[in-house]
């Protein structure tokens, strides 16, 4: 079978008893420990009961994924992706691991695209690029499963009249949300826009496999039966390996008994500038669906630990000190490539300057694979815990098992910290205070109380002005 992804738990671990790291004789006792919670998942995907399995059933729409984006692809110069959180985050994953940072310098008009995420309310975002784009050479494609996310909603309302004045079809314009009786569907309708629907019980940090995640991939040429491909192999791999050889199991049982030994600060330090987004998606992931104030069972835990993405080797020269010599209450995870598609040889330009001649015959890869190593190697001295996830190069494939391994772990920690990792509960409250401070109607009996909290609020502000 085609590898699609290497797992080093080594450095988690330690021979000797230590209280940063897994004592390897503790090691089979824990995972024994755990085994049942792993089997319960493993049997929802096996079962395909678990919400992470959904994009497996997204195959029949492909054809209309396909055509929609082939559509858009032929007839637009420029692609304007809204949404926010789980609904842009894999796409701009996607996008950087797969097409690189100055996939727009390439793109149209040479027949694929350029593609502009808007992912905030931003006005020094909206307003500049509002002006800057023909909206006459401009699809629309607005993300938002819920269809109610204020953010992402005020930039539709902004970018649809953009694009109406400009004499933009609406039958053109593609909605991506799920199927509810809403006002994101109602509008849908109203405009003959193209609409296609995100399965409801998937929440949109696991949404990059659905529509959500293909429609966009596919209008850039990305082919998004590779992505499922990489992630039905993921799953297939998951189901197939033992308790006690399976990397979800081990890693998720080091990362659980990591956490209880006050490691709470989970670092990803990504190896490429095309993985940072990558990072950005897996602290969204990690940290909605597993900082989480109630257990299942109703119990406050307060459960989680703190995602934080990092960038090899930019972030040697700005967290490494901190990472290293600070509070010793991380874990590191590195996730690496193998081979990139394209190299620098670097050559011997000053053979007389010692910092410079040592340089020949290396590549940039042979770089930052000593960088990656040094520093792992340099943590794991200061008695710092680190694992690896190695990628044997980057393609549609890889992501998708990518992808796909992110989630599952994500599932088995929720199983070991009894949570559910499905729901986003603490989201909730602030956008329930943005609408009714805005003036939504269907908020207004509590505007006059969270006007109120709201005075009192600014009251106790203590201001000091220079
Ligand atoms: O994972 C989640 O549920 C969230 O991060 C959502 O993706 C985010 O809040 C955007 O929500 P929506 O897609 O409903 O606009």
């Amino acid at each position: 079978m085609k590898e699609i992804l290497t797992v080093d738990v080594g450095h988690l671990m330690s021979e000797e008893d230590d209280a940063n790291f897994i004592s390897l004789s503790s090691f089979e006792s824990l995972c024994k420990k755990y085994t049942s919670s792993f089997d319960q998942v493993i049997e929802t995907l096996r079962n395909k009961t678990s919400p992470i399995t959904r994009p497996f059933l997204v195959e029949p729409s492909l054809p209309t994924i396909k055509s929609i984006a082939e559509f858009l692809r032929r007839k637009y110069e420029n692609v304007l992706i809204l949404g926010i959180g789980g609904s842009t985050l894999g796409f701009r994953a996607m996008i950087q691991y797969l097409k690189g940072p100055f996939y727009n310098f390439g793109a149209s008009p040479q027949g694929v695209p350029r593609v502009f995420v808007v992912d905030n309310v931003d006005p020094m975002i909206t307003s500049p690029l509002g002006n800057l784009l023909d909206f006459r050479k401009t699809a629309l494609v607005y993300i938002s499963k819920s269809g109610s996310t204020p953010e992402p909603a005020a930039n539709f309302l902004h970018f649809y009249k953009k694009y109406r004045d400009a004499g933009g079809a609406p039958g053109d314009i593609v909605i991506i949300c799920d199927p509810a009786d809403n006002g994101i569907n109602r509008i849908a309708k109203g405009l003959g826009a193209r609409l296609l629907h995100i399965p409801v019980d998937l929440p949109g940090r696991y949404s990059v496999l659905s529509s959500a995640g293909l429609l966009p991939a596919e209008i850039i040429g990305i082919e998004s039966q590779d992505l499922l491909k990489g992630a039905n192999r993921m799953h297939e791999a998951i189901l197939q390996t033992s308790a006690n050889q399976n990397p979800i199991c081990i890693l998720g049982t080091c990362l659980s008994e990591l956490e209880r030994k006050g490691k709470s600060i989970h670092v990803l330090f990504t190896y490429s500038n095309l993985l940072s987004d990558f990072g950005l998606w897996f602290a969204q992931l990690w940290a909605e669906s597993l900082g989480k104030k109630h257990a299942i069972s109703g119990r406050v835990i307060h459960a989680g630990t703190t995602p934080l993405p990092a960038l090899g080797a930019t972030d040697q020269h700005s967290l490494l000190q901190l990472f290293r010599e600070g509070p010793n209450d991380k874990v590191f995870g590195f996730v690496t490539v193998k081979r990139f598609p394209s190299d620098v040889m670097l050559t011997d330009e000053f053979p007389s300057e010692v910092e410079y001649s040592y340089f020949a015959g290396h590549t940039l890869t042979d770089q930052l694979k000593m960088e990656q190593i040094a520093t792992e190697m340099s943590l794991v001295r200061a008695k710092r815990a680190c694992y690896q996830l190695i990628l044997p190069h980057l393609s549609a494939f890889t992501l998708g098992g990518l992808f796909y391994f992110m989630e599952t772990l994500v599932v088995f920690m929720a199983t070991l910290w009894q949570v559910n990792p499905f729901d986003q509960p603490g989201v909730e409250e602030g956008k329930r205070i943005t609408y009714s401070l805005m003036g939504r109607q269907d908020y207004a009996m509590m505007r006059t109380d969270d006007e109120s909290e709201l005075a009192s609020f600014n009251r106790q502000r203590r201001l000091f002005q220079l």
